[in-house]
């Protein structure tokens, strides 16, 4: 049996997966990217192989991705993380058309044929107001942990309009609603509907096509889901593996050059036949 790994080295946090011969997921890993990208890389690398029981040299092909894909030293390939999106959210749920991939940096909105191959694509461009980082930032200034965030949202009646669309005010307009006396629900709900309203924006650049796919580590994030689900007026495909998409279609192209690499190679024609 091969094996093949994606190692997704994010701004935020580091993702690994690895996969067997079926596509089916064996491994996998999150940790936080860190200072040290490298060792983050490598740390996430040797966690997934413990997950899987395996050992690094039963893994075949190894691809990086991420904004640190060049720091995976010891992978032998790397391709960007707009392809892996693509191709791991097309392997996961094949009617797949349109991926938005919320990390902590970059939202990216990704348009795809039915082969997981990029037709069109587009970012934020280097705000992170519609990005895990504003959700961070409320996270802080609320005092509420990240995983609790959506919950919490959720139990919204009267959602408070946030009118900031920087990340840097973010903190200072839940405090001043927070001094008016509005509910912690009430201005996270706000928050939630305010990055919807700019993902969808996004999304619309390069036109949404069902099925949409939700990937990223905000897609675990349910007020997020329904947010922005309720802006587009459709559903989204999640799942748990979302936040690994990016390492799945990494995995995904790392199996491909395994395969690739097996097949007989095609005789050379004789000279004779090559001039006539
Ligand atoms: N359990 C969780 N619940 C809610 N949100 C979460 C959870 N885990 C992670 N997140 C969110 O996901 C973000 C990280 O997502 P991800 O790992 O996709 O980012 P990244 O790949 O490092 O960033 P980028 O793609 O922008 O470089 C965090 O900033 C946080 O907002
Ligand atoms: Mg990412």
């Amino acid at each position: 049996m091969a094996y093949a790994a994606g190692v997704d080295v994010g701004s935020t946090q580091t993702k690994a997966v690895i996969i067997d011969e079926d596509k089916k997921i064996v491994g996998r890993a999150l940790t936080d990217t860190g200072a040290n990208v490298v060792h983050a890389a490598q740390n996430a690398f040797k966690v997934a192989l413990e997950d899987a029981k395996l050992r690094e040299v039963e893994v075949e092909y190894v691809i990086g991705t991420g904004y640190g894909r060049y720091r995976v030293t010891f992978g032998n390939e790397q391709i960007t993380e707009i392809s892996c999106h693509g191709r791991g959210a097309v392997q996961m749920f094949p009617n797949t058309r349109t991926v938005v991939d919320m990390g902590g940096q970059d939202t990216k909105a990704i348009r795809v044929n039915e082969q997981g191959e990029i037709v069109d694509f587009c970012m934020n461009d280097k705000c992170a107001a519609g990005t895990g980082r504003f959700l961070g930032a409320a996270s802080m200034a609320l005092d509420i942990p990240l995983p609790d965030l959506g919950t919490t949202a959720l139990r919204s009646l009267k959602p408070v309009k946030i009118s900031t669309t920087c990340t840097v005010f973010a903190e200072s307009e839940v405090l001043s609603w927070l001094g008016k006396g509005k509910k912690i629900e009430d201005i996270l709900w706000g928050v939630h509907q305010s990055i919807a309203v700019r993902s969808a924006g996004l999304m619309r650049r390069v036109g949404v096509d069902s099925e949409i796919t939700f990937t990223g580590g905000v897609s675990r994030n349910q007020a997020m889901v329904k947010a922005l689900s309720d802006k587009l007026e459709m559903p989204l495909n999640v799942s748990e593996d979302c936040h690994y998409m990016g390492a799945l279609g990494a995995a995904i192209f790392a199996l491909d050059r395994i395969k690739t690499s097996r097949r007989p190679v095609q005789p050379s024609k004789p000279e004779a036949e090559v001039q006539s």
